[in-house]
């Protein structure tokens, strides 16, 4: 029995992409770091009332829906439950039923229920979906709320080999957020969401009660400049935050993950003393639903990060390090037109306060006081 569950997991593993895997173990960390960089600097201010009442018109019509990102294992914040059922506010409430809240309130204003589609993986979904059973689905319709999950990347030791976690399972891990839109298609939903009349989705991260999943602002931006892809973008707190830097290469906007830019150009100033890579990516876009199927058609492979990272080993006493493979949703700006690509800058209090760490930076405390500020119980 044991044999046979492990053979059927081996013979689910894409040998294609663990080809890619391998290669990658034997190049070099921030190989992604090369060619013609500049900083980006050219965004939109945020504070349009017009494109506001532009996006306002757009979700009454039905033209929106919001795609909430949950599959990540929210490893740094140490929580047991997966990150969304984490009670953050002060009144108790968790991430997912602040962002359902919201969804919620922004239904009221257009006049309709408008719809949520929550991306799980293989290791939460039973949990989320059982959660929002376990609460009536905080109030949402039938209709109005979908969930699709993401898929799995083998983790590969040293010597670029596959491991076990347990007798019947390969180790693996969820393949990151950037399979989001790709899986959205697949699910079918995103077809669902095309007939009814649906051409933009907000995109938001389940680990930042700021985060609108109803942005009006965004939405009548992206819709008033013809885009395929908008970004919602902050000036960095410092050069070791922990978030994507917005650089243009060969004239195009891209990301590049905190991870990934070395730590000189992390640190690099301009003359007048300011962060030289100031501007920050917190991966809440708009996105144009054609756009997410040219995406999620099966043609596009995004690239793939690597991280090394502790993780369970059959027989092991404690966790072994290993390589862990994920694609970064960012990576989807590639393959836009670059003519129809904007960021829009946002300041920090309205939009971002991410729930990264137990203490410290991105802790319960600093996502607390946030709320706070923001009136949010
Ligand atoms: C992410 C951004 C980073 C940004 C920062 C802001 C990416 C790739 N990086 O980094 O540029 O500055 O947030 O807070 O987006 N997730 C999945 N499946 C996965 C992995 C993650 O759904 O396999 C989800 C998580 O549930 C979470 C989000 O993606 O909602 C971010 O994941 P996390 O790994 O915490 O990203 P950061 O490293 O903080």
């Amino acid at each position: 029995m044991e044999r046979e569950a492990l053979t059927r997991h081996m013979e689910q593993i894409d040998r294609n992409m663990l080809q890619l895997q391998r290669d990658l173990i034997t190049k070099n960390a921030s190989e992604d770091y090369s060619g013609e960089i500049e900083p980006f600097t050219n965004y939109a201010h945020s504070g349009s009332a017009e494109d506001r009442t532009r996006g306002e018109q757009l979700i009454a019509e039905g033209k929106v829906g919001c795609l909430l990102i949950a599959g990540g294992q929210g490893t740094r914040l140490g929580y047991k439950g997966t990150k969304g059922t984490f009670p953050i506010s002060d009144s108790g409430k968790t991430l997912f039923e602040l962002c359902v809240d919201r969804v919620k309130a922004a239904s009221e204003k257009a006049g309709r229920d408008l719809p949520l589609a929550v991306m799980t993986s293989p290791l939460n979904a039973k949990e989320i979906e059982t959660f929002f059973a376990q609460h009536g689905n905080f109030g949402l319709s039938a209709d109005q709320l979908f969930f699709y999950s993401q898929g799995m990347l083998p983790f590969l030791d040293e010597k670029g080999n596959l491991f076990l976690e347990t007798k019947t399972k390969i180790a693996e891990g969820p393949d990151g957020n950037g399979s989001s839109l790709e899986h959205f298609v697949r699910s079918g939903i995103a077809e669902k969401w095309a007939s009814r009349g649906i051409r933009y989705v907000n995109y938001v991260l389940i680990d930042n009660p700021l985060a609108d999943p109803y942005d009006a602002e965004l939405i009548g931006f992206h819709d008033k400049n013809s885009l395929e892809v908008t970004l919602k973008c902050i000036v960095k707190r410092d050069a070791g935050e922990k978030v994507g830097s917005l650089i243009t290469r060969d004239g195009k906007i891209e990301v590049i993950e905190y991870s990934e830019l070395p730590d000189d150009e992390k640190r690099a100033l301009n003359s007048n003393g300011s962060l030289k890579h100031c501007c920050a990516n917190i991966s809440l876009f708009c996105f144009s639903m054609d756009f997410i199927n040219s995406i999620g058609n099966g043609e596009i492979v995004l690239p793939l990060h690597k991280a090394f990272k502790a993780t369970k080993q059959l027989d092991a006493q404690k966790d072994v390090m290993a390589w862990k493979f994920e694609k970064f949703i960012f990576d989807v700006l590639r393959y836009a037109n670059p003519e129809r690509v904007k960021a829009l800058l946002y300041p920090r209090e309205q939009c971002f306060a991410p729930l990264k760490n137990l203490h410290g930076n991105d802790s319960v405390e600093t996502v607390r006081e946030a709320l706070r500020k923001a009136g949010i119980k």
